[in-house]
């Protein structure tokens, strides 16, 4: 936090305590790291951490998932979908994500992170080498197709405003560590690809 002026004209000085990052991975025989899922709304990607988080700790791993719809019940029930709120989420989730990181936790991150800038923040926040973006990939009316909670149908007959991928911009990650195309592959298929790529890591 050094040179940071915003923190040092409140007066705050970080609080270094008696144990750190190493100290708690080593404590959990883990490496603390966040899997970032991003992708549009009934791509998958909460269906596929949810599937990952029950493997994980069936293998023995503290694990803890956030995910996008149950963030916004709680934390960040103040925000809705406008670009600014959507950075605000994603800035908020970047921070709790690096808490529970620093905690040892392998963290699974789901929200669809629309904005290659938030993800950009989320990634130096956490460190490049703690963090993988999971690009979980999966056409448009593929979703629209699935639609698990009918919000493309509203989406498109104007109910929902600012509805990612129809009134809303994704932007998709360029350089993602992984992408899943789900289109056509099962949930146990996805699930495998993410652990071959820790298992490599
Ligand atoms: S974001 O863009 O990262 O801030 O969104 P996120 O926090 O992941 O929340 C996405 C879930 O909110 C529901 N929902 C919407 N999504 C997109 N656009 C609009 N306008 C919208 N309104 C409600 C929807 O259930 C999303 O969940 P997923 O799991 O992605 O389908």
């Amino acid at each position: 936090l050094n040179g940071d002026k915003d923190i040092e004209e409140k007066n705050i000085i970080w609080h270094k305590g008696k144990i750190g990052f190493e100290d708690r991975c080593r404590n959990l025989g883990q490496q603390g790291q966040v899997l970032w899922f991003t992708g549009l709304s009934a791509s998958g990607k909460s269906t596929i951490a949810v599937e990952l988080e029950w493997v994980l700790l069936e293998q023995g791993k503290a694990v803890y998932r956030l995910d996008g719809d149950n963030i916004r019940c709680g934390l960040n029930r103040d925000l809705d979908f406008s670009a600014e709120d959507r950075l605000e989420n994603i800035r908020r989730i970047a921070e709790v994500a690096a808490l529970f990181k620093d905690a040892g936790l392998i963290t699974l991150v789901s929200f669809i992170s629309p904005y290659r800038e938030s993800r950009e923040f989320a990634r130096n926040l956490i460190g490049k080498e703690y963090f993988k973006e999971i690009y979980v990939k999966a056409d448009i009316e593929t979703c629209a197709q699935r639609d698990p909670k009918g919000l493309y149908k509203k989406a498109l007959a104007g109910e929902i405003k600012d509805f990612t991928g129809i009134s809303a911009p994704y932007e998709e990650p360029e350089e993602a560590d992984l992408v899943i195309d789900t289109k056509d592959k099962t949930v146990e298929e996805s699930v495998a690809l993410v652990l071959r790529m820790l298992n490599n890591s």
